[in-house]
């Protein structure tokens, strides 16, 4: 019997009554299951990610341990800076004495990440360690406005009282009157008696998770929004370290805060057009605070480990900035011990250390990456070693090998990315890392990229990703709804890829070297880029298993006659929904309609990407200028056939998922 439904339509945009571009999607095929770790993030401490971003510190060089050791404070009175400090890897400290007369001071005054960001009414925990050897002291403690036109300058100020002659840890609460981008955080010394004072620290108290040692908590909320499935930290270049020296050496990111060593950070002075002397890395947010917050997101974690080459970009293979091969067994342990730190029982000695820090059970990691953008023999042969040593240990333990900083062979085959494939293959890496920051062109023209790919080797990774529009590299629209596009080649291929992320995360506005990125801030605000709902409509609808899409029985990615459209589909076993993607980015509205056979289908739910304006990007000031819009469609059935009929808007994306 021929059934016809009828619903009410109300999509964002426009409607024809004859399709011409008809998606068949057969739905009695359930194909590959799209694996939970498909949609993800990488974290880099790259555009002050870390240290000004994510971590929930607020203040600078807390532990007067950069290079010029009071960088970020402005000193005035009798200060000195010490170095036999209680903390043997962070040695510095500051004294302050007596300047002298009554009416003078002494004390500091630290002005934060571009600004202290303090917001009305909010507590801020400031702790310090202190000692005051000559008999009690008394610090004021006070935020500060230096611009304001009030008569004072202070917004709040507490006293502490410094009770001990020896080393000890002192905290107060600080409640902010007002909501401010550019406070800064000044120490008064009180009284005649010196104090000397070690890691100086300010944290908002509503972190997330109200964890102490915690993340901003807007922050770590946009993360949690996007659901991610995977989570790959803590890099990117600084895995790898300029040199050597100064490479990502996990062990010394976790253990009592206060005394983990200071490192560069290569982003400090990667380019000089984007020069940040004060780039460092404090390890406040390390790999036990990598761990925990995969598990708050629900994310599995992929850490990331230097295979013994420092960043081949910037050595171009330097001798000295590779690790002989007969002394990489530091490197290999490095890597075991992640392991164990990770999955151990709480009476290993990494796992130990992981239970005293606060987390007895383990984290159950499932995967480790050796290299970020390895290539040529070098790698090959330095990983060779690290993978029969991972896998004679930790055998489910699943390893992610680089295919090298570009997804294609170039002209001059500089980068070599066919032989990192091959490379991966012979060793037997389960996943391969592919990066590309690509062109608006090439986004449009490789929609099949995974069709080709061989089904036995290695899964995919493409764990960095981002469409670089042509002189213009910002997070504007266009270039959101090329990925989009794109990705449903990751989703048609879910048998061979099984992870993804894009690429950076995050990035103060001020203070960034590399653009685009998901989520920017300043002190106290942020904002989601387009790119960032991209990934979040990708990661909500994910579905558990591919359906077979076509057109004219081709797949559909801006083929010949296709009409610059992209479309793929799902099942979603855990709702009974088919949930199918399309993007038009062709100029002009496309009419298309889904034929959804074998289903008998009724609400059609709608999740629309649509803006005019190409160039166009969410910013500080309009948070949520394009954000994905909800609606609702027809469906027609006719001999268990469903038929949704639409009109896609000019380049837009957009989301169906029919009950
Ligand atoms: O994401 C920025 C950088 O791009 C990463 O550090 C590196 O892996 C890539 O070249």
């Amino acid at each position: 019997m021929k059934k016809l439904l009828t619903c009410i339509f109300c999509a964002v945009c426009g409607y024809a009554a004859t399709a011409q571009n008809v998606l068949d999607i057969n739905t009695r095929k359930l194909g590959a299951p799209i694996q939970s770790t498909m949609y993800g993030i990488f974290f880099e401490d790259i555009n002050y990610a870390a240290d000004g971003g994510l971590y929930g510190e607020l203040v600078k060089n807390r532990s007067f341990e950069f290079p010029q050791h009071l960088m970020g404070w402005q000193a005035f009175g009798c200060v000195d800076v010490c170095d036999d400090g209680p903390f043997e890897r962070c040695p510095h400290y500051v004294v302050l004495s007596a300047p002298g007369h009554q009416d003078r001071r002494t004390g500091l005054v630290n002005e934060g990440y571009f600004g202290i960001g303090v917001q009305q009414g909010e507590h801020y925990r400031f702790s310090v360690w202190a000692k005051a050897p000559k008999g009690d002291g008394a610090l004021r403690v006070q935020l500060i406005n230096e611009q304001s036109m009030d008569e004072r300058q202070e917004l709040v100020e507490e006293v502490l009282d410094i009770t001990s002659a020896d080393w000890r840890k002192y905290t107060l609460t600080l409640t902010s009157p007002v909501t401010l981008k550019h406070a800064k955080l000044r120490i008064f010394l009180k009284g005649s008696n010196a104090v000397a004072l070690e890691h100086v620290s300010l944290f908002p108290v509503n972190t997330f998770k109200n964890r102490e040692n915690g993340m901003r908590r807007d922050l770590a909320q946009a993360l949690a929004d996007l659901h991610p499935g995977i989570f790959r930290f803590p890099g990117g270049c600084i895995v790898e370290g300029t040199d050597l020296d100064t490479r990502y050496q996990w062990k010394n990111t976790i253990g009592p805060v206060e005394n983990r060593p200071l490192n560069q950070n290569r982003w400090e002075h990667t380019f000089d057009h984007r020069y940040y002397p004060d780039y460092y890395q404090s390890y406040g947010l390390g790999f036990f605070e990598f761990f925990q917050l995969s598990e708050d997101i629900g994310a599995e974690p992929l850490p990331i480990l230097s295979v013994g080459l420092a960043c081949q970009y910037q050595n171009w293979e330097k001798a000295d900035a590779h690790v002989p091969l007969d002394e990489l067994q530091p490197y290999i342990d490095d890597c075991l011990d992640l392991i164990e730190f990770a999955n151990g029982p709480a009476d290993s000695k990494w796992g130990k250390v992981r239970a005293e820090m606060g987390h007895p059970a383990p984290f159950n990691m499932k995967y480790i990456g050796v290299g970020n953008e390895q290539w040529g023999e070098f790698y090959y042969e330095r990983l060779k070693p690290f993978v029969a040593a991972i896998r004679a240990k930790y055998p489910n333990i699943k390893i992610v090998g680089t295919s090298g900083p570009v997804p294609e062979d170039v002209p001059d085959n500089t980068f070599r990315f066919e032989d990192g494939w091959k490379a991966m293959k012979a060793l037997k890496a389960d996943l391969v890392d592919e990066h590309y920051y690509r062109d608006e062109e090439w986004f449009l023209t490789h929609g099949l990229r995974y069709d080709g790919y061989d089904r036995k080797g290695p899964k995919v990774f493409a764990g960095e990703y981002a469409c670089h529009g042509k002189g213009k590299k910002w997070n504007h629209y266009e270039a959101a709804i090329l990925e989009a596009a794109f990705m449903t080649g990751f989703e048609r291929n879910a048998d061979i890829v099984h992870m993804t992320t894009p690429a950076p995360l995050f990035a103060h506005v001020d203070g960034w070297q590399w653009r685009p990125d998901q989520i920017w801030y300043d002190q106290t605000q942020m904002f989601r880029t387009v790119s960032y709902y991209v990934q979040q409509m990708y990661a909500t609808n994910a579905g558990t298993h591919v359906l077979p899409l076509t057109m004219d029985k081709r797949p559909v990615a801006n083929q010949e006659g296709q009409n610059g459209l992209f479309a793929s589909a799902a099942f979603d076993k855990n709702t009974g929904e088919v949930i199918v993607k399309v993007a038009n980015t062709s100029r002009t509205e496309q009419p298309v309609s889904l034929n959804l056979q074998a289903m008998t289908g009724s609400a059609v739910k709608t999740l629309t990407l649509c803006h005019d304006g190409m160039d166009d990007e969410n910013s500080i000031s309009r948070p949520e200028l394009i954000t994905p819009k909800e609606g609702n469609l027809s469906c027609t059935v006719d001999k268990r056939q469903t038929v949704v009929s639409d009109q896609l808007p000019p380049m837009s994306f957009r989301i169906y998922r029919v009950k």
